[in-house]
């Protein structure tokens, strides 16, 4: 079983506050729901915890496992185990897909993988995800549609089987049928062994995930925590009733 312990987090950008005192703690196996109006910090969490460099920790701990991760980079982070699947995924025009997917998965195996092992497995793993292999030659997330990025990340997260995947609104602009890939994959009996922490605004996403827990986060803490009865409540109620709480 492993551990990640969030502890009175502070975080700012640009010197303005975001998070104002997180705390969290997510295990093995389990799926926790964050939740939260626009711009109350959710992205801002996930992007701390993988150590994003204009994210300044000022004060609070992160720990995996119980040892800090506060000084480690976001490579070291990802070593570690854990992943970040972006909100908005970035474009690396100039790098092919492929080479792109080739360096992920050797970074993590000491560049033991020779191009034809990975070939292999990208195949196997992009077969579950309705994955046009075309798109391994073309640039990394050039061009792509909103729904083919999220795949993208979600292809990497089964490539690399971290021990925790932070997932941001990866059900933001997929279609009915690509919801429907997205949750059966991440539904898989071996990536369930992981923590995972997913963003999402959506009732009908968390339905096919079926979260452990709950939270909601309201500028920069969270306010309310429980299990997917929340979400039930948020999609009927909106959030005025946590607000009502504060
Ligand atoms: N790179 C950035 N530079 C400046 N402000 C930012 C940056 N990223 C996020 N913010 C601000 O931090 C706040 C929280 O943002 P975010 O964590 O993305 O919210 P959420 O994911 O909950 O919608 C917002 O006010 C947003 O404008
Ligand atoms: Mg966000």
């Amino acid at each position: 079983m492993h551990k990640i312990e969030i502890k009175n987090l502070h975080v700012s950008i640009e010197d303005k506050e975001i998070l104002k005192g997180v705390n969290l703690t997510v295990k093995s196996g389990e799926i926790h729901a964050l939740m939260g109006p626009n711009g109350n910090g959710k992205s801002t969490l996930l992007a701390a915890i993988m150590g994003h460099p204009k994210y300044e920790i000022t004060s609070g701990e992160i720990l995996l496992d119980g040892e800090s991760i506060l000084d480690m980079t976001v490579d070291q982070r990802s070593k570690a185990g854990i992943f970040l699947a972006m909100q908005n995924p970035q474009t690396i025009p100039g790098v092919s897909n492929l080479e792109f997917l080739k360096y992920v998965v050797n970074a993590h195996n000491d560049n033991s993988k020779k191009l034809k092992e990975i070939f292999q497995e990208i195949k196997e793993k992009a077969n579950g995800l309705d994955f046009d292999l075309n798109m391994l030659k073309r640039f990394v997330n050039d061009g792509f549609s909103g729904g083919e990025k999220k795949k993208n990340e979600i292809l990497q997260l089964k490539l690399l089987n971290p021990l925790f995947s932070l997932i941001d609104e990866i059900d933001s602009g997929l279609d009915v049928d690509a919801l429907e890939v997205v949750s059966k994959n991440l539904n898989d009996e071996e990536l369930k062994k992981q923590g995972m922490i997913i963003v999402s605004h959506y009732d009908r996403f968390f339905k096919k995930v079926n979260p452990t827990h709950a939270h909601v986060i309201i500028d920069g803490k969270i306010v309310k925590s429980g299990g997917s009865e929340i979400v039930d409540k948020i999609n009927s109620e909106g959030y005025s009733w946590v607000k009502g709480n504060e």
